[in-house]
């Protein structure tokens, strides 16, 4: 049986949580050890080759969030609700609901005080919603580390009480000076997930292609590299390429053969 957010809202305080991202059933089937498997709008960079996540529409979630599920045996899903798409209550129940229906255990929206009520609405709707606060990628007009002053900090601070008194059941903080985030992690009753946020988070997550050195586009200082794959793919891709040209590949091993007999009488026949 997979986790729920019940599991996820039971850790807190007592194991930390491991979330890594995940948009098809192949890595989600490889990396289905971990806690939380987040199906975010980071698939726009890392699957479609889009230069940020706007361009996400609730098409691609959906296809994405099911091959996820198809992958999952363990983790819980929580599938991003894509830039435009909860605007309204009304938006953001449907389409939540549209995330649910694919595969997802829970959806993730970022935002403060602003979407407290968008929160609350899917909530009442039964939906388990993770938040995000932070750097907000939909949004953002820089990559900027946030919570660094007092006032900026405070309001942060306030922002987490408000959506955890909407129903969140965890809150991603990204980027979030690491002070801060301890104070929003002892502060609240619901689980914090860093990303690039420190070690007091009560879990922690990473974009998968990041973590196994996949996407090479851009670098955060925090995205630690546990891989070098996009290394190892091109090593691979070379060896292949060189024993096609010199007709090492494939093989004997690698081929189909006729039965003999039935192979010397279709000579006969064309010779
Ligand atoms: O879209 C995403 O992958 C995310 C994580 C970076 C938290 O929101």
């Amino acid at each position: 049986m997979h986790k729920n957010f019940k599991d996820i809202l039971g850790m807190k305080g007592k194991e930390k949580i491991t979330v890594l991202t995940g948009y098809d059933s192949t890595m989600v089937t490889l990396c289905d050890q971990v806690d939380v498997i987040l199906v975010g709008d980071s698939a726009g960079m890392v699957m479609l080759g889009y230069e940020n996540t706007s361009s996400v529409t609730m098409e691609d979630m959906i296809r994405f969030t099911t091959a996820a599920k198809n992958g999952r045996k363990n983790s819980l899903i929580v599938s991003d609700l894509p830039i435009n798409s909860y605007n309204t209550k009304e938006d953001a129940v449907k389409n939540s609901m549209k995330l649910i229906e694919a595969g997802a255990g829970a959806v993730k929206l970022e935002g403060g005080k602003e979407v407290a009520e968008i929160i609350k609405s899917i909530t009442e709707n039964h939906i388990p919603v993770m938040g995000h606060l932070g750097l907000l990628p939909q949004t953002a007009q820089k990559y900027t580390v946030q919570g660094k002053t007092k006032d900026s900090a405070m309001e942060l601070i306030e922002d987490a009480k408000i959506i955890t008194k909407s129903g969140v059941f965890s809150i991603v903080l990204e980027m979030v000076s690491s002070q801060v985030a301890k104070i929003i992690t002892e502060k609240i009753s619901v689980p914090t997930i860093g990303i690039g946020s420190g070690k007091f988070c009560d879990g922690q997550v990473l974009v998968v292609h990041d973590m196994l050195g996949l996407f090479e586009k851009i670098k955060p200082k925090f995205a630690k590299r546990y891989l070098s794959l996009a290394d190892e793919i091109r090593n691979a891709v070379k060896s292949y390429t060189i024993e096609v040209k010199e007709e090492k590949f494939p093989s004997i091993e690698n081929e189909f053969q006729m039965d003999e007999s039935e192979y010397n009488e279709l000579r006969n026949e064309i010779d």
